[in-house]
């Protein structure tokens, strides 16, 4: 297995800036009744919900009078990329994560604090990850998409199983005050997401200012944008990348048709439906 996994309390995180400390003690740490929570499994929307969420949340981003990196405005909460104090952050604090359900602050459980998971098709997932992991040295490269289905499949991955994130989350929901957003359905009605996730958050925006969010969240903007594209990230905090890439890759729904084959994807279907029967989320494939 790749070095640069770290197995802790049976979920695999990266190695690299992980905040072990918080962690080990998320029981103590103090949720606010106002804090929202991201929760995605790698590759399925985290950076464009984020931009959405920081959009929706700060007039001066939607109206581009602070400039400020998206990665900053909603900070993962258990990798530390720059040195943040949470408990010093004002209110409303957005929260980045990839945890799976049984490892967020036990606070999350009095259902103040809000939780927005975004899930996308696993087909798409998987071959989104393929890119990244070979763009980025601190992941083990992949030379085939097979090569990586077996560590997707198996769960060797960053973020561990798929179905088992998505599954935890979707099993305890009734624990959590949540709302699960597909990728797919925010990219074929982003305004409608939009309105969907405002009228979750409590937040009363005009039309106007819906049209700001939405404007500034389509792939094409935000691709142009380097304060939501993650270019300077990687430029700066992660560092060299092992070959031409970028977290904005293509965001399409249904790209896997164009790297699975057909005994792949066969082999992929066996497995999805033994893991997700009687799973109630709809999935679409393109
Ligand atoms: S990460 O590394 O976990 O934070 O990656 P994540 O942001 O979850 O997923 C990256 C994929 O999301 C796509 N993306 C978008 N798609 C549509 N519209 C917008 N605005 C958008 N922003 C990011 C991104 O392109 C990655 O998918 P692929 O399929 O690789 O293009």
């Amino acid at each position: 297995l790749e070095t640069n996994l770290l197995k802790f309390k049976g979920y695999y995180f990266r190695n690299e800036r992980f905040n072990i400390n918080l962690l080990e003690n998320t029981d103590d740490f103090e949720v606010r009744d106002d804090d929202v929570f991201l929760v995605t499994y790698p590759k399925s929307g985290t950076i464009w919900c984020q931009q959405i969420l920081s959009l929706i949340y700060f007039e001066e981003h939607r109206k581009r009078t602070e400039h400020l990196e998206t990665a900053d405005r909603v900070p993962y909460f258990e990798y530390m990329f720059e040195k943040l104090d949470f408990d010093e952050s004002p209110s409303p604090r957005l929260f980045t994560t990839h945890l799976p359900y049984y490892l967020v602050p036990r606070g999350l459980k009095n259902k103040k604090a809000k939780i927005i998971y975004v899930y996308r098709n696993p087909k798409d997932v998987m071959c989104s990850y393929f890119y990244f992991v070979n763009m980025l040295p601190i992941f083990k490269a992949a030379d085939t998409i097979e090569e990586f289905m077996k560590q997707f499949l198996e769960g060797k991955v960053m973020g561990s199983l798929w179905f088992d994130h998505i599954r935890g989350w979707y099993e305890h929901r009734s624990h959590f005050n949540i709302q699960f957003m597909a990728y797919e359905e925010m990219k074929k009605d982003l305004r409608s997401s939009v309105l969907k996730l405002c009228k979750f958050l409590g937040k009363d925006l005009s039309g106007e200012a819906v049209d700001d969010v939405v404007r500034q969240a389509t792939f094409e903007s935000m691709k142009d944008d380097p304060l939501a594209n993650y270019e300077n990230v990687l430029n700066t905090r992660v560092g060299v990348t092992r070959r031409e890439g970028h977290f904005l890759r293509k965001g399409t729904i249904g790209d896997w048709k164009n790297h699975m084959t057909v005994e792949q994807n066969e082999r992929f279907d066996k497995i999805f439906q033994e893991q997700m029967k009687d799973f109630p989320l709809q999935f679409l494939w393109d």
